[in-house]
């Protein structure tokens, strides 16, 4: 029997959607973390109106982000671990960064597949996504923080999987926060690594690495990869790069990775891989469309394509591994 209803759950899905972000925007599960609260001083502390309060709480309840016994509200474990601001395994800078400029650029969805167009910051500034977001600290944080809670599960399947034993260096290219790094560095003690990044990231990205006392082993490497050939290491690392960028700029990066790499060196792509029969990892194929929103040539690629890109750089051997959820890795062998 036909039934309509992925139909309208999917195009009902930003109900859902807003009222996830909204409620990390508030605090919400930051606020429950410190321990279970009855109905009115949560609504209290998070400043609800009484008008929606209870239908709020209780959808993100029947959204399973919150559990509630009689009038007592809490977070469910994994809103616990990954949504409260002030444990280390929070993931909320995406959804921050979601919240407040994807929403909003997202509704411009149609006229980006009419002209090919952003439909970021860039409609009114006409620079570039970095340029933009770089020009404002606390944008750029927020932006830099957010690429940690999405990249964070996958690097630390990068940092306990991948052969490091092999390896002494490495170097994460387009590190932002550096949580890659981070995770491969906490992992792999003998390791020393750097994050190259554009000049203005090195202050969160040595506050970062501070933190998580690894500044021994790791260090900040300034650079734009346009300009600078990329410092030379045994493993070079790109996370989300190569599909901010057109089909010229992936190969001029590919090339550059391979020259900075010794013979027996590898270079890791991960992203969210498209399915080489383009039609399984929706989350890979709408990231995509994100690039339209968000770059002028961005897109995102499967496996396949990566591994021709890179046996044309003149690497002699590739292989893919999942990592999670969405992401896979591509390793490529100079
Ligand atoms: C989409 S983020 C990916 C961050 C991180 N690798 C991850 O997977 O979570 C892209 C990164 O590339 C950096 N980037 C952009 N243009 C760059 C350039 N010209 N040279 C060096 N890094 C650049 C940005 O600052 C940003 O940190």
């Amino acid at each position: 029997m036909k039934n309509p209803g992925k139909i309208l759950q999917t195009g009902m899905a930003f109900w859902a959607s807003k009222a996830l972000l909204s409620a990390v925007e508030m605090g919400i599960f930051t606020e429950l973390a410190k321990g279970p609260a009855p109905f009115e001083k949560l609504s209290g502390r998070i400043g609800l109106h009484p008008r929606s309060a209870r239908d709020f709480l209780d959808a993100l309840v029947a959204l399973e982000f919150l559990e509630r016994n009689g009038d007592v509200y809490s977070n469910t474990p994994e809103t616990d671990h990954f949504l409260d601001k002030r444990k280390p395994s929070y993931v909320g800078g995406i959804l921050e960064m979601a919240n407040h400029r994807l929403f909003g650029h997202w509704n411009r969805l149609t006229e980006a597949l009419r002209t090919g167009l952003p439909q970021n910051e860039s409609r009114e500034h006409g620079k570039g996504v970095f340029e933009s977001l770089y020009a404002d600290p606390a944008r750029l944080k927020e932006f830099l923080s957010a690429m940690t809670g999405v990249s964070r599960g996958s690097n630390m399947v990068i940092a306990s999987t991948f052969p490091w034993r092999d390896h002494g260096t490495f170097v994460d290219i387009g590190t932002a926060q550096g949580d890659l790094a981070v995770q491969i560095a906490k992992a792999n003690p003998h390791l020393s690594g750097k994050g190259f990044d554009l000049p203005e990231v090195a202050p969160v990205f040595e506050e970062y690495v501070l933190e998580n006392g690894v500044s021994d082993r790791l260090s900040f490497q300034p650079g734009n990869f346009f300009e600078d050939d990329l410092p030379k290491a045994d493993v070079v690392l790109m996370g989300h790069i190569l599909h901010d960028w057109d089909l010229q700029t992936k190969k001029m990066l590919i090339s550059k990775a391979y020259e900075a790499l010794p013979d027996g060196g590898s270079l890791v792509v991960y992203e969210a891989l498209i399915d080489d029969e383009r039609s399984k990892n929706a989350f890979g194929l709408l990231m995509s469309l994100n690039m339209l929103i968000e770059t002028p040539g961005g897109f995102d690629f499967t496996g396949k394509d990566c591994k021709s890109w890179m046996m044309e750089a003149g690497f002699s051997s590739t292989r893919i591994e999942h990592l999670a959820g969405p992401d896979s890795m591509v390793i490529a062998t100079k």
